[in-house]
């Protein structure tokens, strides 16, 4: 956006500097700040995942802060951009973006993590390995549509495979793992058991910011 900028001795007044949708990534600010401070406690993972399942879903309760830079989708496959990772990367936010009947290979994730359903609707399929390393379905899809959260774990089921419930609309959801995502080893398993290595990385070089205007200390919120 563009905007008239006052310049004082070299320095461009804050009132002056252009417009910026500080206000609404408000949400965004308010989860990483609440999320932060959940760390903090140093909860065991399953409250971990029950308080931070619940802080993800008022995040996701709403759709109208994530830019559309954050929610453009690939022609050719899915893509991930990184919304925030915390300074310690005990924890990283992305947002997952679908184009139409798009959908992971089976894959494992070895951190927690949590994922809200922002805009349409995906399938995660569970599965497990069998003795000789092949992927078994286990149990049924989990549908998430708007407003949900699913929980994932190691110590609960790791490997899953998600699509785009649709054909022809994107879908987007938010994910918060317990880790710098983009910077983990991780693996994808075909169909026959054969197991290979990932590193997932982000499609954006650059990060939303909701940190400019009015944005008060974290123990004000
Ligand atoms: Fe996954």
């Amino acid at each position: 956006m563009t905007g008239t900028t006052e310049v004082l001795d070299g320095i461009a007044l804050s009132r002056d500097l252009p417009a910026h949708d500080y206000d609404a990534l408000d949400p965004l600010r308010t989860f990483v700040a609440a999320f932060s401070r959940l760390l903090e406690r140093r909860p065991h993972e399953t409250t971990l995942l029950e308080e931070g399942a619940g802080l993800l879903a008022q995040l996701v309760a709403r759709d109208d802060w994530l830019p559309d830079a954050f929610a453009t989708p690939h022609p050719d496959h899915y893509q991930q951009f990184l919304l925030h990772c915390d300074s310690a990367q005990r924890f990283s936010i992305v947002s997952f973006v679908w184009g139409p009947g798009q959908r992971t290979p089976i894959h494992d994730h070895t951190v927690w993590g949590l994922i809200g359903m922002l805009r349409g609707s995906e399938d995660s399929q569970p599965y497990v390995l069998d003795a000789k390393g092949v992927p078994v379905v286990a149990g049924e899809a989990v549908r998430l549509l708007p407003g949900d959260v699913e929980v994932l774990s190691p110590r609960l089921g790791d490997i899953h495979r998600v699509s785009n419930v649709y054909a022809d609309r994107v879908s987007v959801s938010i994910h918060v793992y317990g880790a710098n995502i983009g910077a983990v080893h991780r693996s994808v398993f075909t169909e026959t058991g054969e197991r290979k290595g990932f590193v997932s990385g982000y499609a954006n070089a650059q990060l939303p910011n909701p940190w400019g205007k009015a944005a008060p200390p974290a123990d004000q919120q």
